[in-house]
């Protein structure tokens, strides 16, 4: 038979690989596979209890704010001050920083960035959602805790991962050592390793984009979405559009099959709609040690330097091959390529 290794089975045999570690980071991991177990019981029980619906608040990007962001928020924020490990939490959920004080977390090193429920507009119809979470080392432990900790690159993150509450829900995390998926199995409760080692194919024929904004993207933006659209055998076009509107679960999606996801700057919204620390920085580490690539159309998103807690940036971000496509557009550099499938044109 074969042996089931669960993720916190995992956890402890991988933590072998840093050699000065004290189990800190192993711990903090177990603490958000804990709360993420939470978030999927009530998220499974969505359409049973009366906890669909607005919760009656914005939040801070002037969003309505559904009751599950709320809990899940709670859960993330719990289960990380009362696992000891974490200095402080930037959420997509509160203005500012949150500091935990917890006793046991006296000593902590850690800083969580978190959108604790992804995809929320999503909820209500009973389509996949998501947790996406991003880990840093406090650059000074001993200094108040302060916003400025939180401003560092994304090519700081010591381990990512996200949560997909989905017609199974797993958690997939890395820690530079590889990218491993784990299924929940909800007859013991453990999520379970199911996707060991993943890699982002090189190519892939979906793209991701929310084409109702089409006629406020940039022009490099709507050619490549063109340029998808032309018929060519050797590149397996036209691609397949596919846009779920939850982050994670397009991303997911994309990891496993090959593909491109884009939310570009808009001309309403300039610096798109994801925010650079708790969505496109994890997602940008996740995928380029998955050998694919994050940018914002122009740069690498994990050499950004945030100046605030809940800044955006646009997004493209997928297989390498086609994110370099799409840069070529953003530079204008693909001129003399057919856009359409029309060979007069
Ligand atoms: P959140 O629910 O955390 O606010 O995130 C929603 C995000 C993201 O999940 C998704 O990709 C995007 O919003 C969809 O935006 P549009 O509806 O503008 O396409
Ligand atoms: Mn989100
Ligand atoms: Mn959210």
């Amino acid at each position: 038979m074969k042996r089931v290794i669960t993720l916190g089975q995992f956890i402890i045999e991988r933590q072998s690989d840093f050699p000065y570690a004290k189990g800190e980071l192993s711990r903090l991991l177990r603490d958000i596979g804990i709360a993420a177990k939470l978030v999927n019981r009530e998220v499974n029980k969505a359409g049973l209890v009366d906890i669909l619906g607005e919760h009656g608040t914005t939040n801070i990007q002037g969003e309505r704010v559904k009751k599950l962001d709320i809990y899940a928020n709670e859960q993330f924020i719990a289960a990380l001050g009362s696992g000891g490990e974490t200095r402080g939490i930037a959420s997509e959920e509160n203005d500012e920083l949150v500091p935990i004080t917890t006793a046991v977390s006296k000593n902590a090193k850690y800083l969580v960035c978190v959108d604790p429920l992804d995809g929320s507009s999503n909820i209500d119809v009973n389509v996949s959602v998501g947790t996406v979470f991003s880990i840093y080392r406090s650059t000074d432990s001993s200094a108040p805790l302060s916003e400025a900790d939180f401003l560092q690159k994304g090519v700081d993150q010591v381990a990512a991962g996200y949560v997909i509450y989905g017609s199974s829900t797993m958690l997939v995390y890395t820690t530079r050592r590889g990218v491993n998926g784990f299924t929940l199995d909800p007859s013991i409760g453990e999520f379970c390793l199911s996707h060991p080692d993943m890699k982002c194919p090189e190519t892939g024929t979906m793209y991701s984009i929310n084409e109702g904004n089409y006629a406020r993207f940039p022009e490099g933006v709507k050619q490549y979405i063109k340029y998808c659209q032309v018929e060519d055998d050797a590149t397996d076009r036209p691609y397949t559009s596919r846009y779920i509107g939850s982050l994670v679960a397009d991303f997911h999606r994309n990891l496993l099959m090959g593909g491109i996801f884009i939310y570009p700057s808009t001309a309403k919204s300039p610096q798109g709609k994801l925010r650079l620390l708790y969505e496109c920085n994890p997602l940008a580490f996740l995928i380029e040690e998955a050998g694919g690539t994050a940018s914002d159309g122009h740069q690498r998103i994990l050499e950004l330097t945030p100046t605030s807690l809940h800044q955006r940036t646009p997004l493209f971000i997928g297989s390498a091959g086609m994110v370099a496509k799409a840069e070529e557009f953003m530079r204008g550099s693909h001129r003399g390529e057919p856009l359409t499938g029309d060979p007069a044109s």
